[in-house]
């Protein structure tokens, strides 16, 4: 898809479709949507009168202009009521009408770059930027192993329209940043649904190669040798089942420089396959597994968006990857490990693998590398699904203004979050009989359970976990919604990178 802004008026440019917009309740629209009504004839204002067009959030009607406007096609999206409105809306508005005129058979589109600002109170830039996201995420589909991969259509050219040619500079920077930002959980997006066949821990780790190449990172992969040397007790356990080379990747930049603080720790999840390992998962929906290195991949397409924004902070990206399999060689309930930080682990369940391998990539995190703050994204929970569902992420921290930060994130993102308690209560729960702690605790306070296993491994340091087995959509009841897809959907990347950027802006 390319993509490109322009200075001109909608209602005069030539293609296979126009988005313009409507909020609830309008009956006579007014700019952009008025100027194309009135080169119609007043056909939308009839169509509101009758009906068929509503401005209702979501909505995307498809009206053809049969030559009266040089573009073929008009789509009509929804934005809701005028005061509900938020840039999210915008975003979602701007993938409902990317995706409505692609199935109607429309390859170059454009749109009004600022789609929704002004009534919202937006700045020019922000909405651009939304406007730009909205499209290239609500574009995105997985089809690269139908043999048919385009017969849903595809959106070839995209013109964002900007009427005031004083206003192109900011909408320009706008839309090339929701462009980098788009991409990059594009491409997390891309990597949760590649299978555990072709996304190994090797594939995954060859692909962080590539971008800490492409923009210059320090980059090295703790293998099992190194990771025997280092005494990653829980990292190496985890792995033991598979013959998959295990791989804990690491990607920095020095966007500060080596004398400044070592930085922000983003540290994600990288389970290629999770099968359970001995204490083996029913077979129904197990194929949803493949996504369980959602939050590695969000940290390694976070990267990507750092190498191109190159925020002034250092960053870190570490991403504990391997299989969870049953095998002669794998590791058993019972066992007891004894982790990268000395504590010992009683293993009570093979299937509770994320917070194994995220003990030992948090203490190389906060311990070894001294990383401050540290963010983790994991799937880490089932739970987590039963108390948020897919809309919200659950925020496990130690830190109240990390939490503030992340949570107005989510709002602006769409990513959005909730925090999550932390009583020291709970962490009884994983008290051990035989070793300091165990990585399961039963069916109460389950995802609580599992970030205080986490915590265990970041000492003091101001720290944040992101349970995102729901939010970030591994499960197959989740909706299609706007931008969002069905399944693996990119959360947390857009949350990462907008952490990096409001870290680097705050010093
Ligand atoms: N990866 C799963 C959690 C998960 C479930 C993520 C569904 C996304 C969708 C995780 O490794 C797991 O199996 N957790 C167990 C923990 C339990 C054994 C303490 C769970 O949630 O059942
Ligand atoms: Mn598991």
């Amino acid at each position: 898809m390319e993509l490109q802004v322009q200075v001109g008026d909608i209602a005069a440019w030539k293609g296979d479709g126009i988005i313009v917009n409507l909020f609830e309740g309008v009956a006579t629209p007014g700019g952009a949507t008025g100027a194309v009504d009135k080169a119609l004839g007043g056909l939308l204002s009839k169509l509101i009168v009758q009906g068929d067009i509503t401005g209702k959030f979501g909505r995307a009607t498809i009206v053809h202009t049969l030559d009266r406007l040089p573009a073929a096609r008009v789509c009509v999206v929804g934005l809701g009521k005028e005061n509900e409105f938020t840039l999210d809306r915008a975003r979602h508005a701007a993938a409902n009408g990317a995706k409505a005129l692609r199935g109607a058979g429309a390859k170059s589109i454009a749109t009004i770059a600022e789609g929704g600002a002004g009534v919202g109170g937006l700045d020019a830039e922000g909405a651009a930027q939304a406007n730009a996201e909205g499209i290239i995420l609500g574009a995105w589909r997985f089809r690269k192993y139908h043999s048919n991969p385009d017969d849903v259509g595809v959106l070839e050219q995209v013109t964002l329209l900007e009427q005031d040619a004083a206003k192109v500079q900011a909408v320009q920077a706008g839309v090339s940043r929701g462009k980098i930002i788009a991409d990059a959980t594009n491409l997390a997006r891309n990597l949760a649904n590649e299978p555990g066949n072709t996304l190994t821990p090797t594939r995954l780790a060859e692909t962080a190669r590539d971008i800490a190449q492409k923009y210059r990172f320090e980059f090295y992969v703790i293998d099992r040798a190194k990771a025997r040397e280092l005494e990653m007790g829980a990292f190496l356990d985890v792995a033991k089942g598979s013959d998959e080379p295990q791989a804990m990747i690491v990607m920095r930049y020095w966007g500060a420089g080596k004398d400044a603080a070592p930085g922000l720790g983003l540290v994600g999840q990288g389970i290629t396959f999770d099968s359970g390992g001995i204490s083996l998962k029913p077979g129904e929906r197990m194929e949803d597994m493949k996504g369980d290195m959602s939050g590695g991949a969000a940290v390694i397409a976070a990267m990507q968006a750092v190498g191109e924004l190159k925020p002034k902070i250092n960053i870190t990206g570490i991403v504990p990857a391997t299989e969870n399999l049953p095998s002669g060689k794998a590791f058993k309930p019972g066992d007891i490990l004894i982790a990268l930080s000395g504590k010992t682990i009683e293993v009570v369940n093979t299937d509770a693998e994320g917070r194994l391998v995220l003990a030992d990539a948090l203490s190389y995190a906060t311990q070894t590398l001294k990383l401050s703050p540290v963010v983790d994204a994991a799937t880490l929970t089932g739970a987590m699904v039963v108390a948020l569902g897919h809309h919200r992420t659950g925020v496990f921290s130690n830190d109240k203004p990390l939490t503030d930060l992340l949570f107005k994130i989510g709002e602006e993102t769409g990513e959005k979050n909730w925090a999550m308690p932390m009583d020291p209560e709970y962490a009884e729960l994983i008290k051990s009989d035989w070793a300091d702690i165990k990585n399961s605790s039963g069916r109460q306070a389950g995802s609580i359970s599992g970030a205080w296993f986490v915590r265990n491994f970041v000492g003091e340091t101001p720290w944040a976990h992101l349970d995102i087995a729901g939010s970030a959509g591994l499960m197959g009841d989740a909706k299609e919604n706007g931008y969002q897809n069905k399944w693996g959907n990119g959360t947390p990347t857009r949350t990462f990178v907008n952490l990096a950027l409001a870290l680097a802006n705050k010093k």
